[in-house]
């Protein structure tokens, strides 16, 4: 039996890396203040299709349980996020400075960055309405795709403005009920021929494509990009009025990060969305709000394609997996003493491997040395003396068994 298209299964390597991923991911959004939190996989199927746009709706795992209720598997958390902030609006002072790792389902064609399910960072900033909350932001994205070890030549931020497209679409004359039509035609624009742009966007076309080839000034952009200058990350950044983002809800500054090849798919996504909250709330809370989500597949994929960033990955996850210790018995009366010892030392702390029956000398160093150990010790002949070897430069030296725990915290310190 396989899986289902588009699903994963994740082996223990694949999850080494995922954890990997997670850790830096946490990491970095603690050191920016955020906290965690996490809502429900499952959720009533109007809920995306109130406010997130014709795009997310084709793509919904949907369907109807047991109670006749028609529910979808969450395609993103923004929504979920928009219902629980205002339902418990009076419980968290604001700003609030949330974030998630939630897995994510979506219907679609399964190909190269895109699956059925996919992990995302999402890190969210509600009752803010400065744009230096747009600036946070942005320089969370940046530090978020830096703790992996890229840099400003590995990937960059393209930023637009929402705001900017519907002055301009205000200013066509265009009916507000077409706006979201049109949006979606520029955020595909920078992926298909310009020809088939032309014929979508009409008496459009010629104002709109003057603003694409970067005639297009936005002060506000501006601010932001000089306010992440002082930060120092500006060169991670660029004023792109292309991105305009698939979803429906966003208001204001917008912005998706891409490897600087262009080879992939976005590695992030996210901007402003101030009314979600109002909308989702029928009105009864209205709070600004901005974030943006961060996909686990295609940034597997630009860390596999970086000789710099697969090295950090590989000693970060050996430096988490290595064990400590391994266990060699090498007689078999002596299993319960090592045992024993083997109990002593997890109880400290330690990461002590052994194994289970009984096996050649050999076969024991060589998992041991598989399994990452940095010390063995041996049990056998010497006994009540016993082998601490260090695995790292071969020495070994008889130890009685009782100084074993003080033997090896020196050797582990070094
Ligand atoms: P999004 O652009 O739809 O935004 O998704 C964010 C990121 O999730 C993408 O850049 C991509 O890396 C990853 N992603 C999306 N779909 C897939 C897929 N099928 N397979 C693999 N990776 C995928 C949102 O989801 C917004 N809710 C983000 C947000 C948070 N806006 C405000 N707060």
């Amino acid at each position: 039996m396989q899986p289902l298209p588009g699903f994963r299964d994740f082996l223990p390597k694949d999850c080494a890396a995922r954890n990997y991923i997670f850790d830096r991911w946490r990491e970095v959004a603690r050191r920016y203040g955020f906290v965690e939190w996490d809502g429900p996989v499952l959720e009533p199927t109007q809920l995306y299709t109130k406010k997130s746009g014709a795009e997310i709706v084709t793509q919904l795992f949907n369907f109807t349980d047991k109670g006749e209720r028609d529910v979808a598997m969450r395609p993103e958390l923004t929504p979920t996020l928009a219902r629980v902030v205002a339902a418990h609006d009076r419980e968290f002072k604001k700003p609030l400075k949330w974030f998630s790792i939630p897995q994510c389902f979506r219907y679609e064609k399964q190909q190269r960055g895109r699956l059925r399910e996919h992990f995302q960072f999402n890190g969210d900033i509600i009752g803010e309405e400065s744009l230096d909350a747009d600036v946070e932001l942005l320089a969370l994205c940046v530090d978020l795709l830096r703790a992996f070890g890229f840099t400003a030549k590995d990937v960059v931020v393209r930023m637009s403005d929402r705001e900017f497209w519907i002055d301009f679409l205000r200013a066509q004359n265009v009916p507000e009920e077409n706006w979201q039509e049109i949006l979606q035609v520029i955020d595909k624009s920078q992926r298909e021929p310009r020809e088939k742009t032309a014929v979508k966007l009409g008496p459009l076309a010629e104002p709109a494509f003057k603003i694409l080839d970067g005639k297009g000034k936005s002060e506000k952009l501006d601010r932001v990009l000089a306010a992440l200058r002082v930060r120092g990350l500006a060169d991670f950044v660029e004023i792109d009025l292309g991105i305009v983002r698939g979803l429906a809800y966003y208001t204001g500054v917008v912005f998706e990060a891409f490897d600087r090849g262009g080879k992939l798919r976005a590695l992030a996504g996210g901007g402003r969305y101030d009314n979600l909250i109002h909308h989702l709330s029928d009105g009864a809370v209205s709070l600004p709000a901005l974030g943006f989500a961060m996909g686990d597949v295609v940034l597997s994929e630009l860390i596999g394609e970086s000789l710099a960033a697969k090295e950090r990955m590989g000693n970060a996850i050996a430096a988490q997996q290595n064990l400590d210790i391994y266990v060699v018995i090498a007689k078999e009366e002596r299993r319960p003493d090592a045992l024993a010892q083997i109990q002593t030392l997890r109880d400290q702390g330690y990461r002590v491997d052994f194994a289970m029956s009984p096996a050649k000398v050999g076969k024991q160093f060589q998992a041991a040395e598989q399994l990452g150990a940095r010390a063995a010790i041996l049990y056998g002949d010497e006994w009540p003396n016993v082998k601490v070897k260090d695995l790292r430069t071969g020495d070994q030296a008889p130890v009685a068994h009782e100084q074993v725990s003080a033997k090896l915290a020196a050797l582990l310190s070094a």
